[in-house]
């Protein structure tokens, strides 16, 4: 009796997965696709916003290698590729340890020096523009910018090294357009800066922000080390030729970022989450106790002409946000210099929305969507 009672549960527990499809996804080798590219590509296809949930899930575990850290933080930070000198990186699984002082400050602040710190620099979004923290923030984060990083995974990092575009020279000569493997992935990755706050600090806990270990140096060149709230996260890979674009935060941002109008309003997110993302959202956030604040903004792959963005990481230009369109214009020429994607229109500045023709990069060597080579320096 006991039996068929649990039978039934299980089988009805089964249907029920099958009909949210969010039965369980194996994380092991997710970052390889599984070793079929076809079969994880296909089940992509049948339910992109299924799949995308299921990669944060899995970048969002504790490493296997690195017990103390998400999957995702042991990826190789942008800023230890394209190196100030044009020096080649060093391995991609030596990460390069903080500046003393760091940790230092780390230590006296009782942090934990097994985990990642993130050197959390950047404060310009691609239009130039920092996004503010204001609202619900304590009064010394109020008007401070929101941070970011750039991370990519060891098949990206790999191929960068190998194609040696990690600076300006090997870019230079680049004798045509880069085309990375299908296992490339990168992330680009927003943050609430906390300090030492240990009240705000759980006040972003309770809201479900994911709490980092972060630091930046200041102009003084002095540092400032502390605890960080994870609102926003990118996830892309090359799973499709045009990428796959798929973008996460919390859904507690408005609280916390406000817009840059004269009197600052809640930055809110104004392109989702989109319809087919909205009931995936329900159910993985139901799901996954720790991740249930984030959600999937949306997916967009292959030239679609759809706008989508990261409150947190596209704040101000929503409205004229492609990753797909914006990203497929990756392109160098040794002549004109990095295409410029601001396009002129009405008097002002828009971004393109749907995929370029090809002939408007006569001259210029693509860079698989990949922008963040614009980082690269000269070698000295
Ligand atoms: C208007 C152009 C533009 C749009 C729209 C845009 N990006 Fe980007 N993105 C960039 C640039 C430029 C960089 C490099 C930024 C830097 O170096 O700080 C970048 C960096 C990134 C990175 C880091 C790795 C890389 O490719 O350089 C990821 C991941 C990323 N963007 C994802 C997205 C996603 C997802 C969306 C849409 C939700 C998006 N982007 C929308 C221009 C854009």
């Amino acid at each position: 009796m006991r039996r068929a009672i649990s039978i039934t549960v299980l089988s009805a527990l089964a249907g029920l997965a099958q009909a949210q499809d969010t039965t369980p996804f194996d994380c092991s080798q997710f970052l390889k696709f599984g070793n079929d590219i076809p079969t994880t590509k296909a089940a992509f296809e049948k339910n992109p916003e299924t799949m995308a949930w299921n990669w944060f899930v899995c970048l969002n575990q504790f490493s296997p290698t690195q017990a103390s850290n998400r999957v995702w933080e042991t990826m190789k930070p942008s800023d230890q590729v394209y190196l100030p000198d044009g020096a080649a990186p060093g391995a991609y699984a030596s990460p390069v340890p903080p500046p003393t002082e760091v940790i230092t400050q780390a230590r006296t602040l009782g942090m934990d020096l097994n985990r990642t710190f993130h050197n959390i620099n950047a404060t310009q979004q691609v239009d130039g523009l920092a996004l503010h923290m204001g609202g619900a923030v304590p009064a010394a984060q109020k008007g401070n910018p929101v941070r970011f990083q750039l991370l990519m995974g060891q098949d990206t990092f790999d191929y960068i090294v190998q194609r040696q575009v990690y600076n300006m020279n090997g870019q230079a000569a680049l004798p045509d357009n880069l085309d990375f493997p299908a296992t490339s992935w990168e992330l680009k990755a927003a943050w609430l800066w906390i300090g030492s706050d240990t009240t705000y600090r759980q006040t972003l806990a309770n809201d479900g922000y994911y709490i980092g270990q972060a630091y930046f140096q200041q102009d003084d060149g002095t540092y400032q080390v502390g605890y960080a709230a994870l609102s926003g996260l990118h996830v892309v890979n090359k799973l499709d030729d045009n990428w796959v674009w798929t973008t996460f935060e919390n859904i507690n941002n408005s609280k916390y970022t406000v817009t840059n109008a004269p009197t600052p309003t809640p930055m809110t997110n104004t392109t989702g989450p989109t319809p087919a993302a909205k009931p995936v959202n329900v159910s993985f956030q139901a799901s996954n106790p720790t991740l249930s604040k984030y959600e999937l903004i949306g997916v967009e792959y292959q030239p679609v002409t759809q706008v989508l963005a990261n409150s947190q990481l596209e704040s101000a230009f929503q409205n004229t946000s492609s990753c797909l369109a914006c990203h497929g214009t990756a392109a160098y020429s040794n002549d004109k210099g990095y295409f410029n994607f601001a396009l002129k229109q009405g008097g002002g500045i828009v971004y393109p929305t749907t995929p370029l023709p090809a002939s408007d990069f006569a001259g210029y060597k693509k860079l698989d969507f990949v922008w963040s080579l614009k980082r690269a320096q000269w070698q000295r």
